[in-house]
C-alpha cells in the first residue's frame, strides 16, 4: 500500500537455516519477530516499528527436488533437473519466491495447479501462511509438505495431512514458513498459460489490480449471515464506494479494495477501514473481519 515507516531492526536471512537462527536470536532477546513476505497483504503503521522484522526477500530459491526421501531440509542441487515428463511434477519453493515466479516456472513446464494465483502478488511464504488464492483455487490445493520454524525455534517438516488450512488461513499459528513442497498435474504450457490469462482477465474486470492496494481488506463473511453477499458487495450496498480519508480511498470499482491515491498514511487507511466496518455493521448487521494484516507501531 506504500504506507508505513521504518523497522527498528531488519534481519535478512538467505536460507531456511538462517531464518531459523534469526527467529531464535530475536526470541532470545525477548522479542517475537514479525515476518515480512512480499508485503502484499499488509498495512504497516507510520513511524518506527519497534522490535525485529525478518524479511524473506533473499530466500528466493525455487527448484525441482531430486531426492524426495531426504526431505525438504536437505540441501538439494537445483541444477539437476529431470525431464518434465518424469513422475516429479514437484517444486520446492523457499519462502521468498514470488507467486509470479512460481507460476511462470510451472507454466513453462506445462504444470497445472496454481493458475488461481495469477495476479496475486506476494511471496510463497505469505501465500502458504495465509492460504492465498481465490475462486479458481489457491496455494494449499497443491501443498504436499511444508518446512516451518516451530514455536521452539526448530525446523520441522509437516506433511499435508498434519495441517488444517481453511479459507485465507494456512492454520500454522505461530509457525513460520521456510519452504514448501508443491505438487502439480501435467498439462501443456499452452493450456496452463491460457487458463492463467483467463483468470487474470476476469479479475481485471472487477478489481483495480494496478492501483496501490493490499488486495481485499476484509474477509468474505459467512454467506448465511450476509445473504450470500461478499464483503465488496456489502460495502457497495451501503454506498461507501469512493469514500476518502486523506489519500486513502475505497475504489469505485470494488468495495473491498482500498487504495492509496498517493500520499495516504497508514492512519488514514486504518480510519477508513474502521469507518467501513462500522457503517456496514450498522446498516446490515454484518461485522466484517480484516483479511489484511496490520502492524501497529504502538498501542
Ligand atoms: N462486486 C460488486 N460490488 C463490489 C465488488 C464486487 O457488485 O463493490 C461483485 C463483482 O462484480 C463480482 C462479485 O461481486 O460479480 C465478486 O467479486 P470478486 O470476483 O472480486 O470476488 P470477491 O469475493 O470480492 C474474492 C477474494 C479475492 C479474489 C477474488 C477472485 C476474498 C476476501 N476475496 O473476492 O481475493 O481475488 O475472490 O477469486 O476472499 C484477496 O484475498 O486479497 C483477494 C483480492
Amino acid at each position: 500500500m506504500r504506507v508505513g515507516g521504518r523497522a527498528e531492526w531488519l534481519l535478512e536471512p538467505a536460507t531456511p537455516e538462517e531464518l531459523r537462527a534469526a527467529i531464535v536470536a530475536a526470541r532470545e532477546d525477548g522479542v517475537e519477530p514479525r515476518i515480512l513476505g512480499g508485503g502484499a497483504n499488509l498495512i504497516i503503521d507510520d513511524g518506527v516499528l519497534p522490535g525485529v522484522v525478518i524479511t524473506t526477500d533473499r530466500m528466493k530459491r525455487l527448484f525441482r527436488p531430486v531426492e524426495m526421501s531426504a526431505g525438504l531440509a536437505t540441501e538439494l542441487d537445483a541444477r539437476i533437473a529431470p525431464s518434465p515428463r518424469e513422475d516429479g511434477l514437484r517444486f520446492v519453493a523457499w519462502a521468498g519466491t514470488t507467486h509470479q515466479k512460481l507460476l511462470t516456472s510451472a507454466c513453462e513446464l506445462g504444470w497445472s495447479g496454481l493458475e488461481g494465483l495469477a495476479g496475486v502478488p506476494g511471496h510463497v511464504g505469505g501465500g502458504v501462511a495465509m492460504n492465498a488464492g481465490g475462486k479458481w483455487g489457491g496455494m494449499w490445493d497443491q501443498v504436499e509438505r511444508v518446512l516451518v520454524v516451530d514455536e521452539r525455534g526448530e525446523l520441522v517438516e509437516l506433511m499435508r495431512d498434519q495441517c488444517s488450512p481453511t479459507y485465507r488461513n494456512g492454520g500454522l499459528g505461530r509457525k513460520v514458513v521456510a519452504s514448501v513442497l508443491l505438487k502439480f498435474r501435467l498439462d501443456s504450457t499452452h493450456a496452463v498459460k491460457q487458463r492463467a490469462r483467463e483468470f487474470l482477465l476476469a479479475k481485471n474486470k472487477v478489481q483495480p489490480v494496478s492501483l496501490w492496494s493490499a488486495g481485499c481488506i476484509f474477509k468474505n463473511p459467512d454467506p448465511k449471515l450476509a445473504d450470500g453477499r461478499t464483503a465488496g458487495q456489502l460495502v457497495d450496498a451501503v454506498g461507501l464506494k469512493g469514500t476518502r480519508i486523506g489519500d486513502a480511498e475505497i475504489t469505485d470499482l470494488h468495495g473491498n479494495f482500498f487504495v492509496n491515491r498517493g500520499q495516504a498514511t497508514a492512519r488514514d487507511l486504518l480510519a477508513l477501514i474502521e469507518r467501513a466496518r462500522s457503517v456496514v455493521a450498522e446498516k446490515t448487521g454484518v461485522v466484517l473481519e480484516n483479511e489484511v494484516k496490520v502492524w501497529l507501531a504502538g498501542p
